[in-house]
C-alpha cells in the first residue's frame, strides 16, 4: 500500500474521514468527518479564527447564506467566467480538466528537474550547492525555460479563451490518458462550476439560485452593513468560514478536490494605492501561519500565478507537499475593487468608504486570504502521520498533530478496573472533561490502549495505578517520544494548559 492509500485507510478506520453514503458505495468526491475528525477540523477553525480575528483589532467575523441573491453571482463574473476547460479521452472515455493535464505534464518536468538536482546531490557530496546547480547546469536550464513557455502559453490560452489553443498544447506535448495511454481527444469545452437549484415550491415559477462557489460574496454584499455597524475604518477585514460548492470535473485525490467543502476566507479593505503593500502583508503573514503548525517548513512554497481569475490582478499560492506533490493549500489574491464595484452597479447601493484622512469617498481595493478547510486538514493528516517501528518488530500508527490541534488532548486510563483505581481515574476524567475533550478507556491492555491513542493522535495518557493511591501521582505517557513520567494529579490541569498555549503556536 502506498503513503496515500495508507493515509485514506487510516483516515476511514480511526474515525476521521468516510466516504459519504458509504452504504450506498459512496458519492464521487464529497466526504464525511467522523468523531474524531470533526474535533481536528473544529480545531483548525478554531485556531484560524482567533489567528484572523482574535488576534487582529482591525479584523470581524461574519457568517453568510449559501444561497445568495442570483444578481450576486452575474456581478461577481462567476456566471460569465467560472468555467474550467474540459477535454473528453475518446477512448477511455475519461473526462479531465484539459489545464491540469497540462499542469500535470509541467509537474513531470519539475520532477525532473528534482532528479537532476538529487544526482548531482550524490555524486558531488559535501562540495554540492544546491543554488549553483540550478543556475549552471544546462538541462536544468533547459527544463525550466521548457516549462516557463508552456505555463505562459497556457495561460494565455486560458486568458483569451482559445480553448483550442489548450488542445493544440495536449496534442503538441503528446499528453496521453493515464488509463488507457491514448493520444485521441475531444475538442476543449467551457463548463460552468456553480451547482444550480430552485428557490420555491417546483409547482409554481421558480427562481433559479446557486449554491455558492465561494463564501468571500457574502462578506462583500454585507461591506456596508459591516462597516455601519462596526464603524470599522479602512483598512479592516471581514473573516468567515463556510460551505462552498463546486461542480468539480475531476475530483479525485481524497478531500483535496471535493464538491462540497468549506473555506476560510478573509477579505482586507484597504485604500486604492495601497493594495500592494497589503497583498505583500498577507502573503507573508499567512505563509508565517502555516509554519507555525510545523515542524517540516521545506514542505510549504509559494508559487506565483501567471494564470489570473476573473477578479485578480495579483495572486499567489502557498503549496503544499501533499503525498501526491506540490499543491495549492490556500491562495492569496489582489482582488482589486472588482467586487465592490460590480455589486454596486448591478444593485445601485454606494458601496464606499468616506476616509477622512484623504478627504474623499472611494471603492476600496481587497486583499483576499483564502484557505481550503479540508485541504489544511489533509495537509496537517499527512505531515502528522507515522508509522514506527518502537522495538524490533513491532510497529506503530502515530498522529503526531500539534497538541493544540489534537482531537483529544488526554485518555484517562485505570491500569485495571478494580481496587478502586477505575473510581480515581474516572473522578480526574470528571474534573479534567469540563476544560478539555478528554477520554476515559478502561478495556484491554495498556499496551493496546496506547495503540489506539497513538493512531488518533493523542498527546497524552494518564495511567492511574496503585502508587496513585499511595502518592496521589499517576504516570503521563507522552505519544511523541513514548517516554513516561510520574506527574501529581493536582498539576494535570496546569500541565495541560501549558502545553496548549495558542500564544506559543502563534509565535
Ligand atoms: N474566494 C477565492 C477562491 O475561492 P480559490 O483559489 O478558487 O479562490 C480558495 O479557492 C481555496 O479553496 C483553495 O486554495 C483551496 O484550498 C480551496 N478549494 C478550492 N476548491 C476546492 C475543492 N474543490 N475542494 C476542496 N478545497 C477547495
Amino acid at each position: 500500500m502506498n503513503n496515500f492509500h495508507f493515509l485514506i485507510s487510516h483516515a476511514k478506520l480511526y474515525g476521521f474521514i468516510f466516504p459519504s453514503c458509504d452504504i450506498y458505495d459512496g458519492i464521487s468526491a464529497i466526504y464525511d468527518y467522523g468523531p474524531y475528525g470533526i474535533l481536528l477540523k473544529n480545531n483548525i477553525k478554531d485556531f484560524w479564527w482567533k489567528s484572523m480575528i482574535q488576534l487582529h483589532r482591525n479584523i470581524v467575523g461574519i457568517d453568510t447564506s449559501i444561497l445568495m441573491h442570483p444578481t450576486v453571482w452575474k456581478a461577481s463574473g462567476h456566471i460569465e467566467a467560472f468555467n474550467d476547460p474540459l477535454i473528453d479521452n475518446k477512448d477511455s472515455r475519461r473526462r479531465y480538466r484539459a489545464d491540469l493535464l497540462v499542469e500535470e505534464y509541467c509537474d513531470r518536468i519539475e520532477y525532473k528537474i528534482h532528479k537532476t538536482v538529487e544526482k548531482a546531490r550524490n555524486i558531488l557530496g559535501e562540495k554540492f550547492d544546491e543554488h549553483i546547480c540550478f543556475i549552471t547546469s544546462p538541462k536544468i536550464t533547459e527544463l525550466k525555460k521548457q516549462k516557463e513557455r508552456i505555463i505562459k502559453r497556457l495561460a494565455l490560452a486560458i486568458d483569451n479563451k482559445t480553448l483550442n489553443d489548450i488542445r493544440n498544447i495536449i496534442e503538441e506535448l503528446e499528453i496521453r490518458d493515464t488509463e488507457s495511454g491514448s493520444k485521441s481527444w475531444t475538442d476543449v469545452r467551457e463548463f460552468n462550476l456553480m451547482f444550480k437549484t430552485n428557490f420555491g415550491p417546483l409547482r409554481h415559477k421558480t427562481l433559479e439560485l446557486y449554491l455558492r462557489p465561494e463564501t468571500a460574496q457574502g462578506s462583500f454584499v454585507n461591506f456596508s452593513n459591516v462597516s455601519n455597524s462596526t464603524l470599522m475604518k479602512i483598512p479592516f477585514g471581514i473573516a468567515q468560514i463556510g460551505k462552498a460548492f463546486r461542480n468539480e470535473i475531476i475530483a479525485r485525490q481524497f478531500i483535496f478536490r471535493m464538491r462540497e467543502f468549506e473555506q476560510m476566507e478573509m477579505q482586507f479593505f484597504v485604500a486604492p494605492s495601497k493594495e500592494r503593500e497589503w497583498y505583500e502583508y498577507w502573503k507573508h503573514t499567512r505563509f508565517k501561519w502555516h509554519l507555525s503548525l510545523t515542524i517540516e517548513p521545506h514542505f510549504y512554497r509559494f508559487h506565483d500565478h501567471d494564470k489570473l481569475a476573473h477578479y485578480a490582478s495579483a495572486a499567489t499560492d502557498i503549496e503544499y507537499l501533499f503525498p501526491f506533490g506540490f499543491k495549492e493549500i490556500e491562495g492569496i489574491h489582489s482582488r482589486t475593487d472588482f467586487d465592490l464595484k460590480n455589486h454596486q452597479k448591478y444593485s445601485g447601493k454606494k458601496l464606499q468608504f468616506f476616509d477622512y484622512n484623504r478627504h474623499q469617498h472611494y471603492t476600496p481595493y481587497v486583499i483576499e486570504t483564502s484557505i481550503g478547510l479540508d485541504r489544511m486538514f489533509l495537509g496537517l493528516f499527512s505531515s502528522s502521520l507515522k508509522e514506527e517501528e518502537f522495538s524490533k518488530g513491532n510497529f506503530r500508527s502515530v498522529l503526531k498533530f500539534p497538541i493544540a490541534l489534537a482531537p483529544i488532548k488526554a485518555a484517562i486510563f485505570p491500569l485495571v478496573k478494580k481496587d478502586g483505581l477505575a473510581e480515581l481515574a474516572e473522578k480526574i476524567f470528571n474534573e479534567l472533561k469540563c476544560k478539555y475533550m478528554v477520554i476515559y478507556e478502561a478495556n484491554e491492555s495498556i499496551g493496546k490502549r496506547y495503540r489506539r491513542q497513538d493512531a488518533i493522535g493523542t498527546p497524552f495518557c494518564f495511567t492511574v495505578d496503585y502508587q496513585s493511591q499511595r502518592d496521589y501521582t499517576i504516570t503521563v505517557r507522552h505519544r511523541d517520544s513514548m517516554r513516561q513520567e510520574r506527574l501529581s494529579i493536582n498539576k494535570i490541569t496546569y500541565f495541560l494548559e501549558e502545553k496548549m498555549d495558542f500564544q506559543k503556536l502563534i509565535q
